[in-house]
């Protein structure tokens, strides 16, 4: 219908406000595509410019995931679309229309767009995303980790959620890809180092 494909549009918009980019400029810092990981994401600010810049962006990416799929959800669309309108914020994210098309992994983005299927999930994601932080160092590790469980959570609490997750999950998974091969090959950068690699 018109207002599914308004909210798809909307919240591919509201993803392609790269928060990591508006919030490096408003900081005077290094641009984070192309310092730290080359990643516009949270992960990077925090290495390139220290933590209430990196919040900054963890939450504005997060909101940008959150709003269109609570609003989508307010009026009335089915768990399919909702899917649909937080993978749209996601690849807003990953593909934005005001950053020439070069965004960051939409971990917070889907992050925030999962939110409204509950706490049970939310902290469970916290929960998985802090101990890997904590053991291993590797945010995207952490990020792979818990996107892969946000399915099998969301099916013992709001199964009806199971698919649209599962499409997100893979989107997010599949964009790590570099983060993948550098992980294997002992190569990926921690959240706290500078970073060699991009991508
Ligand atoms: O979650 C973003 C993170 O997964 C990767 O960031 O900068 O380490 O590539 P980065």
């Amino acid at each position: 219908t018109a207002l599914t494909l308004l909210m798809i549009t909307s919240a591919y918009l509201a993803g392609s406000v790269s928060s990591a980019m508006v919030v490096s400029k408003l900081f005077y810092l290094p641009n984070p595509r192309m310092h730290g990981s080359g990643n516009p994401g949270a992960t990077n600010v925090l290495r390139l410019g220290g933590r209430l810049p990196a919040v900054l962006v963890l939450l504005f990416d997060i909101l940008k995931g959150m709003i269109p799929v609570w609003l989508s959800y307010y009026l009335g669309l089915s768990p399919l679309m909702l899917g649909f309108v937080a993978i749209a914020a996601c690849l807003g994210h990953i593909f934005p229309l005001f950053f020439s098309f070069q965004g960051g992994k939409a971990v917070a983005t889907a992050f925030g767009a999962m939110l409204p299927i509950g706490t049970e999930l939310a902290g469970a994601l916290i929960a998985c995303w802090g101990i890997v932080v904590f053991v291993t160092g590797y945010s995207s590790l952490a990020a792979i980790l818990a996107v892969a469980l946000s399915p099998v959570i969301t099916y013992f609490v709001k199964p009806e959620y199971t698919l649209p997750v599962c499409m997100l999950a893979l989107l997010i998974i599949l964009r790590h890809k570099d983060n993948i091969v550098r992980l294997v090959r002992g190569q990926e950068n921690k959240i706290w180092e500078k970073g060699r690699a991009t991508g």
